[in-house]
């Protein structure tokens, strides 16, 4: 049986069809769920899923910001470009809903740490604290950035500089997948988990 399959040439589609077409098909996305400070001070918590490894040598992750329709920058974008440091979380099921509340556009002088309630904990290299309850924090410093595309977005490469792994998450000395129930996004308002991993050997 031979399948058959719809055809689409990106440019037939304007810029909201295109989003969806991309957020249903890169899937699923792990979340960089990602507290930066300005340089007034003043913290900021949002997650972004255009996000991901790029090398482990030294361990280098990259975010991708869009701008607000007006153009300015978000928050998290104006503070890495102001201030460099971040900390990436990776969030767990149980803070699914807390992740996607912390995407709401506050105004900068509001923290969506304080508006949400969450306890923080002083990271150890940079100027941004972590969240003291998440599966993964990892303390970052910007070291690349490119404005990519008609947004344009944002493009920034952050080297970890320090990693925070729950204790109760681990199999030897690493995240367990099923136990750290990771979140990743789909398409639409579609989530997904890390709760059922499954095995396949590659081969010799
Ligand atoms: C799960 C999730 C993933 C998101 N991924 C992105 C992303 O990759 N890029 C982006 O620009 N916005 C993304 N957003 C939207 C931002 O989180 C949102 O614009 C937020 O208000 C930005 O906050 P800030 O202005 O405090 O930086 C995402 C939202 C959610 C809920």
């Amino acid at each position: 049986m031979s399948s058959s399959h719809r055809s689409i040439d990106a440019a037939e589609l304007d810029r909201r069809e295109r989003y969806h077409l991309m957020i249903a098909c890169v899937v699923p996305r792990p979340i960089a769920w990602t507290s930066t400070m300005s340089s007034a001070g003043i913290t900021n918590l949002a997650p972004f899923s255009f996000f991901g490894g790029v090398s482990s040598d030294p361990p280098t992750v990259m975010l991708s910001i869009g701008r607000r329709s007006d153009g300015s920058h978000k928050d998290t974008g104006r503070n890495l470009l102001e201030t460099s440091e971040a900390v990436v979380h990776i969030c767990s099921r149980d803070d699914g809903e807390v992740m996607v509340a912390s995407s709401e556009g506050l105004p900068p002088e509001t923290s969506e740490i304080d508006h949400l309630k969450l306890s923080t904990t002083a990271s150890d290299r940079v100027a941004p604290p972590r969240l003291t309850d998440a599966a993964i924090a990892m303390e970052a410093r910007r070291v690349h950035h490119q404005e990519v595309g008609h947004g344009p977005i944002d493009l920034f490469l952050l080297e970890v500089v320090r990693f925070h792994l729950r204790e109760d998450l681990l199999s030897d000395g690493l995240p367990d997948p099923a136990r750290l129930q990771a979140v990743g996004r789909m398409g639409g308002s579609y989530y997904c988990d890390t709760a059922a991993p499954f095995v396949i050997d590659r081969p010799k």
